[in-house]
């Protein structure tokens, strides 16, 4: 049994990149926010011309609508199995006359995406989930990586699994021990091609 609660939000944060794409047209975008990372689906009649207005690094408030999934026969009843997010109203920041934009920090910006589904939470995401944060506080690194939970990558018989965006590279059997690797390869400029990565 599960039920669904519905609110809005208001998110601001740095564009990172837009995620999946039709025609040529951004479906989604991601966001950044304190280190956590959100995927947001893009209302269509804001789709046209976004692609103009948002370089990576740009500064922007967004309002939405969300939706949240319950599950109540889960012990964390009170956490949402579910959560979507559809951006409405996206307004670029601006400073003066000027859309405020920062420059990334040196290296590029990695979303992880870790499943917090239960056949990949119980076989080690957490310990995934909790490495990443120590490699963002380690590092000082939240600039580039941002996290977001995300509840099933379709790869449920291997998991833990995680996904990395933009490119929305899936990483499955994962151990701790390959997060710092994974870390340096999506996060440096030319990528490290002897890195192995599961
Ligand atoms: S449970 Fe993790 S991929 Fe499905």
């Amino acid at each position: 049994m599960s039920y669904e609660t519905k609110q809005r939000f208001q998110l601001e944060g740095d564009f990172v990149a837009f995620g999946k794409m039709k025609k040529g047209t951004p479906k989604s975008l991601l966001l950044r926010c304190d280190g956590m990372a959100y995927e947001l689906k893009i209302a269509k009649g804001l789709r046209s011309g976004i692609r103009g207005l948002l370089q990576p690094g740009s500064r922007v408030r967004i309002h939405g609508r969300e939706k949240c999934q319950y599950d109540r026969s889960s012990k964390k009843e009170s956490q949402p199995s579910k959560v979507k997010r559809k951006a409405v109203a996206i307004t670029p920041l601006k400073q003066g006359s000027e859309i405020e934009t920062r420059q990334p920090e040196a290296g590029r910006q990695v979303v992880v995406q870790v499943c917090t589904k239960a056949n990949c939470w119980k076989r080690g995401g957490k310990q995934i989930w909790d490495r990443l944060k120590e490699i963002q506080a380690e590092q000082g690194s939240s600039e580039n990586i941002s996290l977001q939970p995300v509840h099933c990558l379709d790869r449920c018989k291997k998991g833990p699994c995680l996904r990395c965006l933009p490119e929305r590279h899936i990483h499955c059997q994962m151990d701790t021990k390959h997060l710092p690797d994974l870390v340096k390869q999506k996060t440096t400029p030319k990528p490290d091609s002897h890195a192995e990565v599961p």
